[in-house]
């Protein structure tokens, strides 16, 4: 789903954020990428769905290769893919269902599908009693189902999350990550970016460690 080779990065060269990373995550599989604050993590999200270019190296995500693909290939992409960040970047004055259903009206669906799909999707993450409130209105564990039901509703086959859990409290991080774990257990790929120890004790996945611009891939020893 993923393939990263020889990927360089920096805001200020010669300073590199990112030195030689490579790494692969296969179609259906769960994996975090962590490290300490500063690391580059934020940096290799915002690559992976093109939002920031490589100084030079390869990014392919579901066939497309992120430095060569023409703008309409990207969006459509971006169109097969959801993304998640800490600070949930909700529409304060659209409702619960308005901002889960902007996402399907750019794509011109029809007003019934639309609003079956965004009900579907509310449920799925536990949330659809908040449907016409609005995201003020809303706890931070509420407003993350919210903008994971965003990042859903095109049936993405491959989630990007930035620390969802970054703002949240033990309990309620840990029902985000049975959200998350539920997603990929119907097939969806997620590569989620945390540095909660606490967490990938909790629900041990493969991990990417990122540290002064190198990436390791281990296994959280039992
Ligand atoms: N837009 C930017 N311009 C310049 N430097 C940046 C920018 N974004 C991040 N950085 C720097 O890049 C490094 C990695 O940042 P980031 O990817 O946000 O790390 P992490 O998410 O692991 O905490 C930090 O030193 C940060 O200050
Ligand atoms: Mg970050």
């Amino acid at each position: 789903m993923i393939r990263v080779s020889h990927l360089n990065k920096s805001y200020n060269y010669p300073n590199m954020i990112l030195k030689d990373v490579s790494f692969e995550v296969k179609r259906g599989e769960f994996v975090y990428l962590s490290g300490p604050s500063g690391a580059g993590k934020t940096t290799l999200f915002r690559l992976l769905f093109a939002d920031l270019k490589p100084d030079s190296g390869q990014i392919m995500v579901d066939g497309v290769d992120l430095s060569r693909a023409r703008a309409a290939i990207i969006a459509r992409l971006r169109r097969r893919m959801g993304v998640v960040f800490q600070d949930y970047k909700l529409i304060s004055s659209y409702t619960v269902f308005d901002n889960v259903a902007l996402a399907l009206e750019v794509s011109g669906s029809p007003r019934s599908l639309i609003q079956k799909r965004v009900w579907e999707v509310l449920k799925t993450v536990g949330i659809e009693r908040q449907i016409d409130r609005f995201p003020p209105q809303l706890s931070g564990g509420e407003q993350q189902r919210v903008a994971i039901a965003r990042a859903l509703v095109n049936s993405p086959r491959l989630i990007l999350a930035d620390e969802p859990t970054g703002n949240l409290d033990h309990e309620i991080a840990e029902e985000i990550m049975r959200i998350f774990n539920y997603i990929n257990s119907r097939g969806t790929t997620i590569v989620m970016v945390t540095h909660n120890r606490a967490l990938l004790q909790c629900f041990k996945r493969k991990v990417f460690y990122l540290d002064q611009g190198n990436l390791q891939a281990y296994v959280w020893p039992d």
